[in-house]
Order: structure tokens, then sequence, then C-alpha cells
């Protein structure tokens, strides 16, 4: 085989979904030192060993392949800025972060969903990267679920999971796609309001199955995405989930009509929580960075997972 385009090798391997860790050490004057790294993997049960594969380009490169401890930290949901900060932060990124530090003074970050803390069994050539053998001395599992991490994205499973579970009993469960087209998403009139495309769903349908169904129905031509507004609307006794959705074309289906962007800010909403939805999609369509927002109409916590 020829030399493989790096780009596209690289996008290849990035299909592969992984956990996120922050791999830690202390360099020869104590100071810790660590990077996020997505290729840990479990090795051997008997004796207890795993891998990860620090890259030679690591400022603290040498410090990792000639380390005798590290210890490898697995990214709990909600804890992708403590990736960021160990995968880009220039500063000191202990600083940012809360962390302790175990018996032998491998350093451990604050609300993991599991650490090991691990002697350096072997440090083998790997082209570009070394293969960093650790031989596991104690460990700890929080119980948390993992980060998830796939083709440049964070994703949380947990949320995803929420959004496409049952709600609670006595509440309606309806359906949305904030459907982008252009500057523009598609929006329908109603006498109280504009609102996103919605259908109710029936008992514990397939959510995005029955949204695509709608969208069909209604003449709208759209992929459905990722999970961006789940919440309960005590007022309507409804739980909602919207989903963001690209349309292929301009062609607004039967109720709707494509309103720029822009404009979103100016428009009456059916409730206060669809206004407020409406209004973090407009902010966060400029930076195209979209968070999730899980939590009923006066409250939640919006999740970032660019
Ligand atoms: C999700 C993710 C996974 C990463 N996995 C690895 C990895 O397995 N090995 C590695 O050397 N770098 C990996 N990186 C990149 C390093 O974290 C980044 O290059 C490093 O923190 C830069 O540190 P420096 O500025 O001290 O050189 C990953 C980054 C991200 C965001």
């Amino acid at each position: 085989m020829n030399t493989p385009d790096p780009v596209l090798l690289r996008r290849a391997f990035g299909a592969f979904p992984t956990g996120v860790t922050v791999v830690t050490t202390r360099d020869g004057t104590g100071r810790p030192l660590g990077f996020t790294a997505n290729s840990f993997a479990s090795v051997s049960l008997d004796p207890p060993m795993l891998l990860v594969c620090p890259a030679r380009t690591l400022s603290s490169f040498d410090a990792f392949a000639g380390c005798d401890r590290f210890a490898v930290n697995v990214l709990a949901e909600g804890q992708q800025d403590v990736s960021n900060v160990f995968a880009t932060h220039r500063g000191e990124r202990f600083a940012a972060v809360s962390w302790r530090e175990d018996a032998s003074g491998r350093p451990l970050i604050d609300g993991t969903a599991a650490n090991f803390g691990c002697r350096t069994e072997r440090v083998v050539d790997a082209g570009d990267h070394v293969i960093l053998l650790g031989r596991v001395e104690t460990f700890e599992c929080s119980g948390s679920r993992g980060l998830g991490y796939a083709s440049g994205h964070y994703f949380s499973l947990g949320l995803e999971r929420e959004a496409a579970a049952a709600p609670r009993q006595g509440l309606k469960a309806v359906a949305g796609a904030i459907v982008e087209y252009g500057d523009g998403v598609l929006l329908e009139s109603t006498a109280d309001g504009y609102r996103p495309p919605q259908v109710a769903l029936s008992g514990r349908a397939r959510v995005r199955a029955a949204l695509a169904e709608h969208l069909d129905a209604i003449g709208v031509d759209a992929d459905i995405g990722k999970a961006y507004s789940i919440f309960d609307d005590a007022k309507t006794g409804t739980h909602y989930s919207y989903f963001i959705a690209s349309a292929a074309s301009s062609a607004a289906g039967a109720a709707g009509e494509f309103v720029p962007v822009d404009s979103l800010s100016q428009l009456r909403f059916v409730s206060a929580a669809h206004a407020e939805m409406m209004k973090r999609f407009a902010l966060e369509s400029r930076q195209r960075c979209f968070g999730l927002y899980v939590g009923d109409e006066q409250g939640g916590d919006v999740h970032q997972f660019n």
C-alpha cells in the first residue's frame, strides 16, 4: 500500500467510537503533567495491564516515555471541558481542574468514571507514537457513565438514552425538529404562536422514526441529527424531545415557512420554553456549536459536546 493520505486515515480511525481519558504523570521535578488520550485500551486481566499511546509531538513526551508511574483517568459524561483543558490548554492544566494525588503521587482527576494507577511495564516504539504499557497497581470505578468520542465529537450515551426514553407517567410525549435550510429554520404558525414542526408520540414509539415519518408526511425532506432539547412542560403536561435536522431543499411542507435565524428573537412562540430553546438555537447556530438541554420549563442544564 502507498502511504495513505493522513487526513483520510485520521478520519477513518476516528470512525471508531471510544471513551476519553486523561493520562497523567509527574516530571523529574515533581510537576504534574497530563494529556487527553482516546488511544486507551484494556489489555490483560491477569496480570492487569492497559495501554495508551503518547504522540512524539507532545511537549510532555519525554516525561511520559520515561516515567516509572502514570495514571489513566477515564472521563465521565459532562467532563468534556476537562478533556479540552488537557488537549489544548497551554497554561498550567492542573490549575484549571479539580484533582488529587494517590499514595504514589500520581495525579488523579476528580469526578471521573474510573481511574487506574499504573507502573510502566514497557514502552514500545510505534511510528509517530509509542505504546505505553502499564501494569495496573490501583484502580477506582465510580459507577458514572464514561464520556464518548467519535468522528471528532463528544457524545453521551446517557443523554441520548434519556432523549429516547418514555416520558414520566401522565405526560404526553411530543417529538419535534428544528429543521435548518441555509440561514433559515422551519416554523409552523399556530393560533398560540410559532413552533418547530412536531408530532405527538403514541406510547413508546421510536422517537426518531416517528419524527421522520411525520416530516415525510408533511412534505419536508430532512435528515434528523442530534438531540437538542429534552424538557417537561408541567403546564401542558408534555414531555418534549427536539432534534436538529437539516432539510434537503427549501420546500417548507404543508403548514410551515423557513424563517431567517436572525429574526427568531422577534417572534412569539407557543410557550416560554419554546422561546428560550429558539433563542439558544439562534445564539449557538452562529458558532455551529450546539449543546443539549435537559430539564423542564423552569430550568435545566445545557450539555456541550463540541
Ligand atoms: C479526544 C482526544 C483524544 C486524543 N488522544 C490522544 C492520544 O491518544 N495520544 C496523544 O498523544 N494525543 C492525543 N490527543 C491530543 C493531545 O491531547 C494533545 O495533542 C496534547 O494535549 C497536546 O499537549 P501539549 O500542548 O503539551 O503538546 C487527543 C486529543 C483529543 C481531544
